[in-house]
Order: C-alpha cells, then sequence, then structure tokens
C-alpha cells in the first residue's frame, strides 16, 4: 500500500538557536517517511550545524542567502511546499515574520508562502527570552493569522537553567507536520482507542500477558489526531509515543474496563485494538509464590469482564463500534461470529499466525468486515501506521 506521506513536500526552515543540533536527525526521520525535503538555512543556523551533514541526510543542496540558481528561490521554494516547518525558530526569526520584515531567503520565503501552505514554527529560546513580551505578542500575532506556533515545552535549557523553551524532539516535531500536511476530515469526532496487553497479576512479580505492543492501536489513534480528531488513549502497560495524545493509563483487563465505561458516551468512534486478557488468577497472592518445595503449581482462572461486548450493549445512538479479532485459525469465520455475537459495526480480522503480520510486526494484514452486507468487505495491508490512515478513510465514509 502507498504511504499517503509518500512524496509529500516539507520546506524545513533553520534559524540559529541550540537546539539547532537536533535538526540532522529530524532530517533523517523525514527521508525515512519518504517524503521529500528542502532546507533553508539562516546565516545564523550555519554556526549551530553544517550544511553539509543536512545536505548528506536530504540529499539535496541546503539553500541561504547566497544560493542562487537563476530563479527566484523563495518564490520556487514556497510554492514547491506542501508545508513550511520553522525548527528552531529563534526570537530574531519570529519577530521578523511577525512584522513581515522579508531581509533573508527564510523569511522572503514565509512571506511568499501561499494561502495554501501551512506554515508551522517551532520557537525554541532560554525562558527568559520566550516569556518577554515581545516574543509573546509575536507568537500571539502569527497565531492569529493561521500560523501554527508549537508552544516549547519544559526541561533543562542550552543555557544551563530548567524552564519553558526546549524545542520538541524530532519525532514529535515530524508528527506535528503529519498533521499540518492533513486534511482534517475528522475535526469534531471524539475517537477513543483502546490499545497495548493487559498483565494479569498472580503474584507481585508475575503476570499473564500476551506480545501485543500497542503499535495497530497506537497508530489508529495517531492517523485519527493527524486528521484532526479529538482522541483518547487507553494503552495497556507498553511503551506509548503519546506525544499530542490524551492517554489513561492501566494495567489489568479491570482496569481497562472501568478506564472504557467511564468514557465510553464521550467517543463517537470506539476503536478496541487492544489484546485484553480474556483471563486473570482466582486468587492474587500477596507475596511472591517461592519455588522451594514446589514441583508443580496448579493456577486457577476466571474470566475477566469481556470489554467488546459491553461496549457493544451499551453502544448509542450515532456510535460507530470497531473491533480487532486477533486468529489463529478458521480467522474471518471467527471474525465474523465476534462482530455479531459483540454488537460492533466493524470488525478488522487479523491472522496473528502470518509472517509480517499480527503483535509486534510494524506490518499488518487486516480484512475489515462491516456488520451492514452491502458494504463490502476490504483488505488493508502494510505498515500499520499507514494502513490505520487508511482505514479511517474507510470507517468515516462509512
Ligand atoms: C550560543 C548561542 C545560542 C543561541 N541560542 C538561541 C536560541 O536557542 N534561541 C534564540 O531565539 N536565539 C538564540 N541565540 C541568538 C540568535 O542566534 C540570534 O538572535 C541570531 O541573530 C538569530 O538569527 P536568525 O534568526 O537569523 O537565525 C543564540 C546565540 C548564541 C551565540
Amino acid at each position: 500500500m502507498n504511504s499517503w506521506k509518500n512524496g509529500r513536500k516539507i520546506l524545513l526552515g533553520i534559524t540559529g538557536g541550540i537546539a539547532a543540533y537536533k535538526i540532522p536527525s529530524l532530517v533523517r526521520l523525514i527521508g525515512k517517511s519518504e517524503c521529500e525535503c528542502e532546507i533553508i538555512m539562516t546565516g545564523s543556523a550555519k554556526n549551530f550545524v553544517a550544511p553539509m551533514t543536512l545536505e548528506t541526510l536530504s540529499g539535496h543542496k541546503v539553500r541561504d542567502d547566497d544560493s542562487f540558481d537563476g530563479t527566484i528561490p523563495h518564490i520556487k521554494l514556497s510554492h514547491w511546499a506542501d508545508v513550511l516547518v520553522i525548527a528552531p525558530c529563534t526570537a530574531n526569526t519570529l519577530a521578523k515574520i511577525a512584522h513581515g520584515i522579508a531581509d533573508n531567503l527564510l523569511t522572503s520565503a514565509v512571506i511568499a508562502a501561499p494561502q495554501k501552505c501551512p506554515v508551522l514554527i517551532f520557537p525554541a529560546m532560554n525562558e527568559d527570552m520566550y516569556d518577554n513580551p515581545a516574543t509573546q505578542d509575536n507568537m500571539k500575532t502569527l497565531a492569529s493569522r493561521g500560523v501554527r506556533v508549537v508552544q516549547p515545552s519544559e526541561g533543562a535549557l542550552a543555557c544551563g537553567v530548567s524552564g519553558r523553551g526546549r524545542m520538541p524532539e524530532p519525532h514529535e516535531i515530524l508528527h506535528e507536520v503529519f498533521r499540518a500536511l492533513c486534511v482534517h476530515d475528522m475535526a469534531g469526532r471524539r475517537v477513543l482507542v483502546t490499545a497495548g496487553p493487559t498483565h494479569e497479576y498472580i503474584d507481585p512479580v508475575r503476570y499473564i500477558s500476551n506480545p501485543s505492543t500497542g503499535k495497530m492501536g497506537v497508530s489508529m489513534a495517531r492517523s485519527a489526531w493527524y486528521r484532526g480528531a479529538e482522541v483518547k488513549l487507553i494503552a495497556g502497560p507498553v511503551e506509548v509515543d503519546s506525544y499530542g495524545l490524551d492517554v489513561v493509563r492501566v494495567k489489568s483487563a479491570e482496569e481497562m474496563f472501568s478506564a472504557v465505561r467511564e468514557n465510553l458516551s464521550w467517543a463517537d468512534y470506539v476503536v478496541k485494538a487492544a489484546a485484553v486478557g480474556d483471563f486473570r488468577a482466582k486468587d492474587f497472592t500477596p507475596r511472591k509464590i517461592k519455588r522451594e518445595g514446589r514441583d508443580v503449581i496448579t493456577l486457577e482462572l476466571v474470566q475477566n469482564p469481556d470489554i467488546a461486548a459491553e461496549v457493544g450493549r451499551l453502544k448509542r445512538e450515532g456510535q460507530v463500534l470497531v473491533g480487532f479479532a486477533a486468529e489463529t485459525d478458521n480467522v474471518n469465520e471467527n471474525a465474523r461470529a465476534k462482530l455479531k455475537r459483540k454488537n460492533l459495526d466493524y470488525i478488522l480480522a487479523n491472522d496473528v499466525t502470518g509472517k509480517n503480520t499480527g503483535f509486534a510486526s510494524d506490518t499488518n494484514t487486516l480484512r475489515l468486515i462491516p456488520r451492514n452486507p452491502d458494504e463490502p468487505e476490504q483488505i488493508f495491508s502494510g505498515l500499520k501506521e499507514d494502513i490505520a490512515f487508511e482505514i479511517w478513510s474507510r470507517l468515516i465514509a462509512g
């Protein structure tokens, strides 16, 4: 499956802030995402990161005030771009673009950018520079003109103090760029996603679980966020890149059950991608079970609450419920039966025995089975982050 990101054009402006040292990593990530990237550096930025590094990583000549190839570069580049990003954006460049000053190639490209080209800036500076009323006013001015000003976070700053002014990490910048590249066709829709495994503790140091990494669910949450939806992610105990997402952390199936119930009526779409443990130990042993004196241990298990069935039972008018069926045999038949049994609108059948599918893999193959027999079934295959985007296109076309 071709990725929606393929060939999208990013014009990246780099200014003279210390956070520029992170930009080669961003350029590398952009390259991996199959987007195209052209770079403009201010003269000052070249004191912080070498153009040769960026040229090697982007595969393109870096532009600066001395670049002249017989064309008008600020017009050519800003009209080429699908998005114009400035990271890091110094207090100086922020002030210039807020006042329409165009005294170098980057600020000229900003003023020449057509209305349809989103402009995204990442101010990064010392906290006093950031708090300065001039900087605050400049950010407000730009935001009021539709520029997306991504606020810096708090943390250790290069000047040796801790405070607000840190540029987001490269992968976080890329999430914002992808969000700016997407049409926000899910704006106003509320999406609840569950992801990851659950841990069903037997004693304080052991649990029953499964190999789910949450990648499919997080991709569903992330794609909906790119498309402008309000997203809540209920995540089991896995590492989750939660940037921009409202994440509720849970461990056990029972905790996931209560988190889902609490948020259910809020959601327009409920996507149940978590691999929830069906069983838990009947009795939790509060102290570590010792091996000494025991050759065999018999563990009695009881059923956990069936979250998907409960969601199906409580479904309100207009709500769309989407389940996943991780199966090892009779995949499609089992998935169809689960769809009906749990009163879902769609189910994504997932053969977890396949090569490059299912748990922990970056790729997946899923069959979307709708409840409505007039809607066709559809197979999605590719990177989880790409198929999540395509699944949403299908779901919102409804
Ligand atoms: C070591 C050093 C670090 C700097 N870091 C920052 C910074 O993080 N943010 C910022 O707004 N300015 C910073 N500056 C100041 C800018 O480099 C200066 O305002 C410069 O004129 C910016 O030019 P430009 O906006 O054209 O890139 C720093 C200056 C120096 C010498």
